[in-house]
């Protein structure tokens, strides 16, 4: 949460900064700033404000050159989004300006240990690092001071950090929380996320935790917390720009919606030769040898686990537990003999799971990262990863990436599986039905025009279903906050069932031939209380009052399937009510703070 960029170099730092600061936005938004060298008279100036970065590029001066600064996109955690606590803060005298994403989980006892004296002007935890290092830096060096300062910092930290004493420099460390340096012909930039330097670097280097580097615009290095050079690697930057542009849509949602088939293509196109799973044999190899497979995950992410354990269990046979991270991180539970972690993250950023992962690695067990993004700190620090090939997802709604997640784990799944169907043309044909699904959105528009006119809705079904309405509720109430529960359908008369009142929306997800009996008579149970029913079915278990029946695929890859109307109710719901469907309130895409 929170996206941070910083430039030293001999081009526009204002352009470069506020266009990467507009790419970053999905980590958080309700605040941003930039602090600006003016190189025509040697000044620094700070615009910030509570709000978009499109509002802050409208307070930003555009009249002077600046080949140095540092900007912030901010997703609140100490103080109200406002104008004093938007970064860049500053330190006692106004000499150094830092950005910053994560938690400071001892800033307070900081205060209380080092800074008495200080007078402090917003209600963050960052201020405390602005005034650590200036207090520091009167007796240091500057990179000593920001290194002492490290040295007492417990908790997530990416900084970017300015000396307005010397604005040759740019400085930068890292904690926890993601960052990367990009490297071109005509400067250095650092961000939380490779995107913000795509267009401005050749290359970048992904930075490891506690480590500092200090960037003139030409030349960084990259040091651990006492000095020391560390080695590094620059890997190519090969994001595509077109990829993070919303194109011809209205919004990267409903973009990512639609690109669902072709990103099953490209799955089917790199991980199979003829109708042969190609996987890294060694992943196979810690799936056959683990006893049991814990699945990690939060969100959407962990949605698309529930899809995995069927399919590991049903498919392949091997006992499988799925956990939310950010409760097992704290809690785990009793393990098997010879556990094998999946950890599934879109961004492989998102805090929980890594506190996990740095759990159970130095608890000597195995790990997989399933992830949308290849350079990615999951991808990095597990023992092994498999990347899903959905291209850059900015909405801050899930989409592909889940489709996407759920084809890997079939993928995985069938290679220790007995063969009975044939993967790829499975696949290939819930790519078909998908588009089939994507031409009637327009119908989907309209139902969810009469239908969703309430404040509250449920999604009901049972088996997989219910682990898809799971999905399907957490899609409709992030963007069109219409409260909404995902429920196994035969447990509402347990409870639920007493919240339905005339013309409360139930949907129900049908899909399983051998449950669908069921799923029907818990649909008459609200009818007959008022409730105001919709039907997603497939084909084959459909009745003739449905409203959206998708077709028929192998029953386990039907969450691959219904989940694609509901993403276009949830879409639909959202526009109508105006609300900002990429950018949704309370939310970031990439969750790095526990
Ligand atoms: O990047 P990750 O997959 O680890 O993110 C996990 C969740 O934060 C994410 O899926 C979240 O629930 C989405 N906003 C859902 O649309």
């Amino acid at each position: 949460m929170c996206g941070i960029v910083g430039y030293i170099g001999t081009e526009d730092a204002r352009g470069i900064i506020l266009n990467g600061l507009k790419r970053l936005e999905y980590r958080g938004y309700d605040s941003a700033g930039i602090t600006l060298f003016n190189g025509d008279d040697d000044t620094f100036h700070v615009y910030k404000d509570k709000g978009r970065v499109a509002h802050l590029e409208e307070i930003t001066d555009f009249s002077y050159r600046s080949v140095l600064g540092i900007g912030h996109t901010r997703w609140a955690t100490h103080g109200v989004p406002n104008q004093i606590n938007s970064h860049p803060q500053s330190s006692d005298s106004g000499r150094f300006f830092v950005v910053h994403n994560g938690v400071i989980d001892n800033y307070k006892e900081l205060i209380t240990s080092h800074l008495n004296e200080s007078v402090f002007a917003s209600d963050t935890d960052t201020e405390v690092i602005a005034h650590l290092i200036e207090k520091f830096s009167y007796r240091m060096s500057v990179s000593e001071a920001i290194r002492k300062t490290m040295s007492l910092l417990e908790g997530s930290y990416a900084l970017a950090i300015i000396d307005t004493y010397n604005p040759y420099k740019l400085y930068a460390c890292k904690n926890k929380s993601p960052l990367v340096i990009g490297v071109g012909d005509n400067g250095v930039v650092v961000a939380s996320d490779v995107m913000a330097c795509v267009g401005y670097s050749d290359k970048f280097v992904p930075l490891e935790d506690k480590t500092f580097v200090e960037i003139d615009g030409a030349t960084y290095r990259i040091m651990d917390i006492i000095g020391k050079v560390v080695p590094h690697v620059e890997k190519p930057i090969d994001v595509d720009y077109f990829n993070i542009e919303k194109g011809e849509y209205s919004h990267f949602m409903l973009k990512e919606i639609n690109e669902q088939p072709a990103v099953l293509r490209n799955i089917i196109g790199a991980y199979f030769d003829g109708d042969e799973v190609l996987l890294n044999g060694e992943i196979q190899q810690a799936i056959r040898d683990s006893d049991r497979l814990y699945i990690v995950a939060a969100g959407t992410s962990m949605n698309a686990g529930q899809i995995g354990r069927e399919l590991f269990e049903k498919m392949a046979g091997i006992p499988t537990e799925v956990h939310i991270a950010s409760e097992f991180a704290y809690n785990l539970p009793l393990l098997s003999k010879n556990p094998l972690f999946i950890f599934i993250s879109q961004s492989g950023e998102t805090a929980d799971l890594r506190a996990v992962l740095v759990n159970i690695k130095a608890k000597g067990y195995r790990s997989l990262t399933i992830t949308n993004v290849k350079t990615s700190t999951l991808a990095r620090e597990a023992d092994h990863f498999v990347e899903i090939l959905a291209g850059p997802e900015i909405a801050v709604a899930s989409t592909k990436a889940y489709t996407a997640q759920i084809a890997i784990l079939a993928i995985l799944a069938y290679g220790l599986s007995d063969k009975h169907i044939n993967l790829r043309k499975e696949l290939s044909k819930v790519a078909i039905s998908m588009e089939n699904i994507i031409d009637k959105r327009d119908y989907i528009d309209k139902l969810v025009k009469d239908y969703l006119t309430k404040r509250n809705c449920f999604y009901i079904g049972r088996g997989i279903d219910y682990y898809g309405c799971l999905e399907s509720s957490l899609k409709l109430k992030e963007i069109s906050y219409i409260q909404t529960e995902g429920f196994a359908a035969g447990e509402l008369k347990h409870g639920t069932i007493a919240l339905i009142e005339q013309d409360t929306p139930v949907i129900a997800i049908i899909s399983q031939r051998a449950i669908a009996k069921n799923t029907r008579s818990n649909l008459n149970e609200v009818k007959s209380r008022g409730a105001k029913t919709l039907v997603i079915a497939t084909r084959g278990v459909h009745e003739p009052d449905d409203q959206i029946v998708v077709d028929d695929v192998y029953e386990l890859f039907s969450p691959m399937l219904t989940v694609v109307p509901a993403q276009f109710i949830a879409y639909y719901a959202a526009l109508h009510r105006g609300y900002d469907i990429d950018k949704p309130r309370n939310l970031a895409k990439s969750v790095t703070v526990e």
